[in-house]
């Protein structure tokens, strides 16, 4: 396999708001980032990736752009961005930029003029359609709750937006909408940026005939997905952008991309694609869904986790490129959704490290990963900050007949307010955050999960992370090999092997509170190999440890354990 810088990277996200506040307002912002600095490149990443900072209302925290050559006031100006990245790559780190092109906000200049009339040169920079029976246009549903359409009085016609009504999607099909998108990538390019991270970027084509979407009994509005979501269009306009601007820069792309399987990513990310260098999908982060949506409070099957993680890793294995996530500022805290946050909060936190990072892929760790940072559960709707959250609360207990407690109960296991309480730095006021309240919350576990008290700690979850990721340096295996499933049926444990040149690597990690007894696979048996890395106190892991099998191992609840064999 071609060897690319973006494959052997680890890339670590920055949710701002959230990171550190370094004024005194309560908010994160750029300068409190740069003091962090330090912080990252002694845990080992290559890659920043910055959650929206540019100027926006705020109404979805940033993904609402306003103006996408201007920095929000919260967060600094356009000085500190520039500082931000020269003391980035001082330290010879890299910076991928969060983009949101699918829509901006109703506040920026080319909505404020499209929809002043039918008759300016920016009329058709939105999706525009008249209304039908009284009505929105069709009966598409938007994903933070309501019609996916606003009426608007000065044009006498209706606007689409797939997300709140205060970010209206823009129209891909206008060539000058597709101008203007390159023109400022190129602009963010030109000022030393090291790639970007694309926002839904798979719904910028919509089925350009708009039908009504497909309404369950019991839902207030049809199906949108089938048409928007994955339109051949929108390979089309990423193929576009790769050649106008991607394929100019050694930079690194990877684009956010809802409602995938292994065969869109095939397409997005394909190594003769020309498009994406990687995708996010969903399919595994919707495990633990309900019928029609995330809002439950069902606990995940490890067969199914698995049955999606092996085949994404099996069927890009050689063409296409994979990133490997748990966590970000949409999904809730993966040690309280995937592990357990009780008695073995840091083993299972370690556990869940080691079963992403050797996989094959580039890793993505979202702040407080590192540490175990945990779910922060409210008891009232009101205590929660995020869009998402508060409009699914009434959409669905007003108008689905929900029970509330219930949706309270799903909105504690789901909600993405639960990725953003502050980055827990120490044991001090507001968890070490900044010195004057916080916008949000603070978890109030930050006495006991918090950074300084993990610093110095050889045992503690954020050693274990440095340690990852000096694996991953250090052996190709890691990056490169390919990847074959163990015990695919296990319902307690998530095991693999990666074969690479005259190496195999083995990858046994329990999902179990309880203790299991495995059968070592033959072609381990009787064999000696090294223990790169374990959870377990008491085994060191300077990469020498020496194992020897026998025909059965034990693993303890939670155990994690990665063992190299050489010279095959
Ligand atoms: C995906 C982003 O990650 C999420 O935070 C945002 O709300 C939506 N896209 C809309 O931009």
């Amino acid at each position: 396999m071609k060897q690319d810088w973006w494959k052997e990277a680890v890339v670590y996200q920055i949710y701002p708001r959230s990171f550190k506040d370094s004024n005194g307002d309560g908010i994160g912002d750029i300068p409190g980032i740069i003091e962090k600095l330090d912080y990252l490149k002694n845990l080992g990443v290559d890659v920043i990736w910055l959650s929206p900072v540019y100027r926006s209302p705020n109404v979805d925290n940033g993904y609402d752009i306003s103006d996408y050559k201007d920095i929000m006031e919260e967060f600094g100006t356009m000085k500190d961005m520039d500082e931000l990245i020269r003391q980035i790559h001082k330290r010879g780190l890299k910076l991928m930029m969060d983009i949101v092109v699918n829509h901006t906000s109703d506040e920026h200049e080319w909505f404020q003029k499209s929809c002043q009339s039918e008759d300016n040169p920016y009329s058709d920079y939105y999706i525009w359609k008249k209304g039908k029976n009284g009505g929105p246009p069709n009966n598409w549903g938007s994903y933070f709750g309501g019609s996916a359409w606003e009426y608007c009085e000065s044009r006498d016609a209706y606007y689409l937006h797939m997300y709140a009504k205060k970010q209206p999607d823009l129209n891909w099909e206008n060539p000058k909408v597709r101008e203007d998108v390159k023109k400022m990538m190129l602009w963010w390019l030109e000022k030393g940026v090291d790639g970007f991270r694309l926002d839904v970027i798979n719904l910028i084509a919509k089925d350009q005939r708009f039908p009504d979407g497909e309404q369950k009994e019991g839902e207030p509005f049809g199906n949108m997905i089938p048409y928007t979501h994955n339109i051949p269009k929108a390979h089309t306009f990423i193929k576009e952008l790769n050649r106008d601007v991607f394929s100019k820069y050694p930079i690194m792309t990877v684009g956010e991309t809802l409602e995938t399987t292994a065969e869109d990513g095939k397409k997005y990310a394909g190594f003769n694609e020309h498009e994406l260098n990687m995708i996010f999908t969903f399919e595994h982060m919707n495990v633990d869904n309900g019928k029609n949506s995330k809002w439950s409070d069902q606990k995940f099957q490890l067969t199914k986790l698995k049955e999606i993680m092996n085949c994404w890793q099996t069927e890009l294995d050689g063409v296409a490129w994979n990133s490997l996530y748990w966590n970000n500022h949409d999904q809730p805290r993966v040690v309280s959704r995937f592990g357990n946050d009780g008695i073995f909060w840091s083993r299972s936190a370690k556990m869940l490290g080691t079963c992403l990072h050797m996989m094959q892929g580039t890793p993505y760790i979202y702040q407080g990963e590192e540490i175990g940072m945990t779910n922060c559960c409210f008891d009232h709707i009101e205590d929660y900050e995020d869009v998402e959250t508060v409009t699914a609360f009434r959409q669905r207990t007003e108008m689905m007949g929900e029970d509330p407690d219930y949706m309270m109960r799903c909105i504690r296991k789901k909600s993405r307010d639960n990725a953003r309480t502050v980055m827990q730095w120490n044991d001090g006021p507001f968890a070490g955050f900044g010195n004057n309240g916080v916008w949000f919350a603070v978890n109030p576990n930050y006495k006991k999960i918090n950074v300084s008290s993990q610093l110095e700690d050889e045992d503690s979850i954020l050693s274990y992370y440095k340690r990852l990721i000096r694996l991953r340096k250090k052996y190709p295996i890691i990056v490169y090999g390919d990847y074959t499933p163990l015990f695919a049926d296990s319902g307690k444990n998530f095991c693999y092997t990666r074969q690479y040149s005259n190496e195999e690597l083995l990858v046994l990690c329990s999902f179990s509170e309880s203790v299991q007894d495995i059968r070592v696979p033959v072609q381990f048996q009787e064999r000696r190999g090294r223990i790169l890395i374990t959870n377990m106190s008491g085994l060191t892991d300077n990469d020498t440890e020496q194992y020897q099998f026998g025909e059965h191992i034990t693993l303890e609840p939670y155990e994690a354990k990665v063992i190299l064999f050489e010279n095959l």
